[in-house]
């Protein structure tokens, strides 16, 4: 399986942003994970569309924007002309998900849902059809290095089984406490897309770090 690594911003420095991308870029990362956060559906705050703008400006990678916000069909369209490639939006969060999802498509980026643990993979039961990714939480969002939940790997299994019956191609993403330690075990349930922010970020050597997970995530490593 062809599995992609994407570090989470997150866990950088928020002063040295163009830094951390070109990390990113230069250590083999497959896309880059924004998180959006709005201090209401998530007690945080982080950035919105203008910082995803500018990032978008300085490097060539994917944007994997992930938005922590309530009611994102208000202002997913800022995100969309922001030059984000792929947005995931949490299925608590907005009573329109289909609404949502389709205008994402529509304005040419990847669409994904994502699942807070407490949400049963069956949340995703209605939307399969409308989805490009499917994202699995492995903690509560809000923060970075929150230790990794070990029933996601349960969860991750059930959502990709969900998919297939469905006929669906959607791609899985997990986030939250990904590691080396974990990697294998998440990709043979499923997983094709780790998002890793501490694991990344948190390591002096960022680019070596990128390179470990890949290699982690292929069961050359186990830790
Ligand atoms: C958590 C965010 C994650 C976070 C992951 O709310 O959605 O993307 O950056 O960070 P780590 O890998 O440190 O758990
Ligand atoms: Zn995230």
């Amino acid at each position: 399986m062809n599995v992609r690594v994407a570090p989470s911003i997150l866990a950088a420095d928020y002063a040295r942003l163009g830094d951390a991308l070109a990390a990113a870029e230069e250590g083999g990362a497959d896309l880059v994970h924004v998180d959006v956060m709005d201090g209401h559906f998530v007690p945080n705050l982080t950035i919105g569309a203008p910082v995803v703008k500018a990032l978008r400006k300085a490097t060539r990678l994917p944007l994997d924007v992930h938005l922590m916000i309530e009611r994102p069909e208000d202002t997913v369209a800022s995100y969309l002309d922001a030059g984000a490639d792929w947005i995931s939006v949490h299925v608590e969060a907005t009573r329109h998900l289909q609404r949502c999802l389709g205008a994402i498509r529509r304005g040419g980026a990847k669409a994904g849902a994502v699942l807070n643990p407490g949400t049963p993979a069956a949340a995703l039961g209605a939307s399969w059809d409308d989805l490009d990714f499917a994202v699995v939480m492995s903690v509560n969002p809000g923060w970075g290095g929150q230790p990794f939940l070990s029933s996601s790997i349960t969860k991750v299994r059930r959502v990709r089984q969900d998919a297939r019956e469905a006929g669906s191609r959607a791609v899985i993403e997990v986030d939250g406490g990904v590691d080396q330690g974990n990697a294998a075990e998440l990709v043979e349930a499923g997983a094709e897309i780790l998002v890793a922010g501490t694991a990344i970020y948190g390591q002096k050597d960022v680019k070596g770090a990128i390179a470990m997970l890949k290699a982690a995530a292929r069961g050359g490593v186990r830790v």
